[in-house]
């Protein structure tokens, strides 16, 4: 894992696959660093799979930041095709707008300590012939936090995806295992605990299973640890008087 000296300015949250609990993580990440005293936004730059009742990613994550920003500028790029964003845009005849994700983001940034971002899918999903999740994590200059789900066929996904990240030069600011809904028989806990010793400190934070609505514990996640990733130290930036210059 790599420490940058200067504060990021937000996180990109990915996954190992769609439905491994990167909105979940993604909302406790927000809710914990608010309680930690800082100024966090939220972003869903492509959700795809938008109905009626609009982009449900974006507004859980908008609502667990606590933040009243423009819809818009959490969420710029929206499709009603639940798939991978270039397929869902081609389907619409549009392409997914890079420019206006990066002008949003670039407001929220304006506005909040840290910005929370969630990718659709995993590290490698397209959003047009020559962007990917990681291409965007890379143009918004962000860290990325691996969500893993903790089942079967996590060790080879993970490895997956952090080659994918490592190839690509981007920083890695910790992976979270997320047990999603169900319980895990002996061998994926043995396989667990393999995953654990490989990744070692790179692993900050294990979601157990949690009922319908629960909220994950708030030793959950190694929030010391996130936050020495991202160069955050809350403490020192709250007797900052130009905090907000930063
Ligand atoms: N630790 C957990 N315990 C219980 N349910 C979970 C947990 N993590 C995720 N889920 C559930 O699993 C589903 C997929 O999670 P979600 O965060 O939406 O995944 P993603 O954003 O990666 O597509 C959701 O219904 C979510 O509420
Ligand atoms: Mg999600």
């Amino acid at each position: 894992m790599r420490v940058s000296r200067t504060p990021e300015r937000g996180l990109f949250v990915t996954g190992t696959d769609t439905g491994v609990g990167k909105t979940f993580v993604a909302c406790a990440l927000l809710r914990g660093l608010r309680a930690r005293g800082l100024n966090v936004g939220a972003m869903k730059p492509v959700e795809t799979g938008v109905g009626p009742e609009g982009p449900l990613d974006a507004i859980a994550l908008r609502s667990a930041a606590g933040a009243s920003d423009a819809l818009d500028e959490v969420c710029p790029e929206r499709f009603a095709l639940p798939a991978a964003p270039s397929v869902a845009a081609a389907h619409e005849g549009r392409s997914v707008d890079l420019a206006r994700i990066e002008a949003a983001f670039g407001a929220l940034a304006q506005r909040h300590d840290l910005v929370i971002v969630e990718g659709a899918g995993g590290v490698l999903v397209p959003l047009s012939d020559t962007l990917d999740m990681a291409g965007l994590a890379s143009h918004l200059e962000l860290p990325v936090l691996l969500v893993a789900r903790a089942a079967l066929g996590t060790v080879n996904h993970t490895r997956l995806s952090l080659e994918a990240l490592e190839r690509r030069d981007l920083v890695l600011a910790g992976v979270v295992l997320s047990h999603g809904g169900h319980t895990i028989d002996a061998a994926e806990a043995r396989n667990l605990e393999g995953l654990r010793r490989e990744l070692g400190p790179r692993m900050i934070g294990e979601i157990p299973p949690l009922r319908s609505g629960g909220v994950p514990e708030a030793g959950a996640i190694e929030f010391g640890a996130l936050l020495r990733a991202l160069a955050h130290d809350p403490s020192a930036r709250a007797a900052d008087p130009h905090r907000h210059l930063l």
